[in-house]
């Protein structure tokens, strides 16, 4: 790390007359949560006066004022016993972090870590409470009251328990399968009908302490399917109807313009048949002013023949 030299003149004054002789201390949280069955990775640092001393020994013990060896319940580095569910990651200098592996409900206790330098023994005084859940009161928690969530909202999920689990794996699923977001909040936003389904969470990998499932219903949101769908919708339909009422008002002033010219034709013809010279004349106006004119006589014949025969 880079300090000015101001920052590092002020920190030497500051630390000179404190920081030279540390005082005997342990330093936990005052209590620590974890899930029956699941491990506790306890944080624990502890300091010392005199780096003259050394330490020689590190006991962890349950419920006892000073962890006065022998321990029957802990970790004693002196007496460390094969298949103990206490574990020592920590060190001689300054970590004395814990670890209970595939916790029990008995494990729930005060703990307090004891180390012994060749000079003097500390315990500290105030201890860990450790608190073991069963993992039954595990819940997914909604952001919203309600399950049902138009399309493109947004929902938060917490996995809750008897504990807080900034120390723990939460996993998540949707209809059983695991999703790919961890932690105890799972933030789900624009939502589609593909975020419908039941979402559990579980407190570790293991799905051993798994909640019961919260149901998510994602509907479509009227107005936006209005807005999304429906407008475009409709300016289609729309443009499709000026068009055709554009082409039919075009196609009757074509049609009337050519009914005019057809009219003005079949004048023209009538008054050149009328003539004789009716070359051009289209065969079925032609025919059919001639049938016409030949069926008219017919029954005025018949009526003359009869005439003739009474
Ligand atoms: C103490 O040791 C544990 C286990 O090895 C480690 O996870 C942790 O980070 C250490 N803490 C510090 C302050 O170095
Ligand atoms: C979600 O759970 C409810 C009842 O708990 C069930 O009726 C429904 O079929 C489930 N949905 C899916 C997608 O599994």
């Amino acid at each position: 790390m880079k300090m000015n030299p101001w920052t590092l003149s002020v920190l030497l004054l500051l630390a000179g007359p404190l920081g030279a002789d540390p005082d005997w201390h342990v330093e936990y949280p005052d209590s620590f949560c974890v899930v029956e069955g699941s491990t506790a990775t306890i944080p624990c640092s502890f300091t010392h006066p005199s780096v003259m001393h050394k330490v020689e020994r590190v006991v962890w013990c349950r419920n006892r004022e000073y962890c006065i060896p022998p321990v029957f319940f802990g970790y004693d580095s002196s007496n460390v016993r094969a298949n103990s569910r206490f574990l020592y990651p920590g060190d001689l200098v300054g970590n004395c972090t814990l670890k209970i592996i595939k916790t029990v409900k008995k494990d729930a206790a005060t703990y307090r870590f004891r180390f012994e330098t060749n000079g003097d023994k500390y315990t500290g005084p105030r201890g860990v409470r450790v608190k073991v859940t069963d993992g039954e009161d595990v819940k997914v928690r909604s952001s919203v009251t309600d399950n049902v969530v138009k399309e493109g909202g947004q929902v938060t999920l917490t996995c809750t328990s008897a504990c807080s689990f900034h120390q723990l794996d939460v996993h998540w699923y949707r209809n059983g399968h695991a999703l790919s977001e961890k932690g105890p909040a799972l933030h789900l936003s624009s939502l589609t009908n593909d975020d419908t389904g039941n979402y559990t969470c579980s407190l570790d990998s293991s799905r051993q302490k798994t909640s019961a499932p919260w149901s998510l219903i994602v509907v479509v949101d009227e107005g936006r399917y209005a807005r999304r769908v429906a407008v475009p919708v409709v300016s289609v339909v729309l443009a499709v109807f000026l068009l055709l009422l554009a082409g039919l008002v075009f196609a009757k002033r074509h049609a009337q313009k050519k009914a005019s010219e057809v009219i003005q034709k079949q004048e023209v013809n009538c008054k050149q048949e009328a003539v004789g010279a009716s070359e051009e004349v289209s065969y079925s106006t032609v025919h059919f002013k001639r049938n016409s004119s030949r069926s008219a006589p017919g029954p005025e014949h018949e009526i003359v023949y009869s005439e003739v025969v009474h």
